[in-house]
C-alpha cells in the first residue's frame, strides 16, 4: 500500500498570518469588531493584533514562545518561515495556490506577518501574553470573540483529544464565541477529532456549527468551527 503523503514538520512551527489572511479565514468583519475584546490564541508571529489595533479593536496575542527577547522570536520566526516552505516541497499538489499564487507570493505573507509582528511586540509587548495551552491567566469572559488558527485539528498527529478539548473549553471561559480555523489535519483530510470536540461541546450546553469560510489553501479545507 502506498503511505498517505502528508505535508510533514516537526514540533508546532513559529510561523504566522496577517490581518487579510485571518479576514478570510475566519470571514471576520474587522471593523465590526473595533472596541471589542478579541483573543488571538495561539498567535505566533501574526500581525493580526498589531493590524486589529490600528484599527481600534482591543486585540490581545498569546503563545508559548512570547516572554522571549524580540531578537530571540526574530531568528525564530526566520529559521521556522524557512522549514515550513521547505516542508511544501513536493506536496505542492496538496494545496490550493489561488489566494497565494505561488511558493514566493507565500513567503512574502509570512515575511510581512513576522516583520509587522517583531516590530508591536518590541514596542507594545503589554498585548502579547506568554502562555501555554490548556491554560490561560485570564479571567472568565475577559474577550467577546477567541480565534485560534494552525494548532488545533492542523497538529491532530500529535496533541491528544483531551487536550482539544481541554483547549477549546479554556478559550470558551475567556471568551464569549470561539472561532477554529482550520479543521483540517497536515494530512488534508478533516480531522476525526473535530466530531469528538463537536459532540462533546454540545453535551456541555454549547452552540456549536461549522461555517464555509472565503479562504482555501490547504485543499477541501474551507471550514471553521463557531463555538458560543
Ligand atoms: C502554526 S503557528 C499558528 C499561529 C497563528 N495562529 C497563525 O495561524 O498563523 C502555531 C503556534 O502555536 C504555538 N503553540 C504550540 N503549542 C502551544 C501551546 N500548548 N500553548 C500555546 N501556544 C502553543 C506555537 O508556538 C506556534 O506559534
Amino acid at each position: 500500500m502506498t503511505p498517505q503523503r502528508r505535508y510533514e514538520i516537526d514540533d508546532f512551527a513559529f510561523v504566522g498570518r496577517t490581518l487579510a489572511e485571518y479576514r478570510r479565514m475566519f470571514d471576520l468583519d474587522v471593523e465590526a469588531l473595533a472596541g471589542r475584546r478579541v483573543l488571538d490564541c495561539p498567535a505566533g508571529p501574526c500581525s493580526f493584533v498589531a493590524e486589529a489595533r490600528d484599527r481600534g479593536v482591543r486585540a490581545v496575542g498569546v503563545d508559548a514562545m512570547y516572554g522571549r527577547s524580540p531578537a530571540a522570536l526574530a531568528r525564530l520566526a526566520t529559521e521556522d518561515a524557512a522549514r515550513a516552505t521547505a516542508a511544501l516541497d513536493g506536496v505542492e499538489d496538496l494545496y490550493r495556490w489561488e489566494f497565494y499564487e505561488d511558493v514566493a507570493e507565500l513567503e512574502t505573507y509570512r515575511h510581512r506577518a513576522a516583520s509587522r509582528f517583531l516590530r508591536d511586540y518590541a514596542r507594545h509587548g503589554g498585548r502579547y501574553v506568554g502562555a501555554t495551552l490548556p491554560e490561560l491567566p485570564f479571567p472568565d469572559d475577559a474577550f467577546e470573540t477567541v480565534l485560534s488558527a494552525h494548532l488545533l485539528f492542523l497538529y491532530d498527529d500529535r496533541l491528544s483529544p483531551e487536550f482539544h478539548l481541554d483547549t477549546v473549553r479554556e478559550l470558551l471561559r475567556v471568551g464569549e464565541e470561539v472561532r477554529v480555523f482550520p479543521l483540517h489535519g497536515f494530512d488534508a483530510e478533516r480531522s476525526k477529532l473535530v466530531a469528538v470536540v463537536v459532540d462533546a461541546l454540545r453535551a456541555d450546553g454549547h452552540a456549536v456549527e461549522t461555517r464555509t469560510v472565503p479562504f482555501e489553501f490547504q485543499r477541501g479545507a474551507n471550514e471553521m468551527l463557531v463555538v458560543g
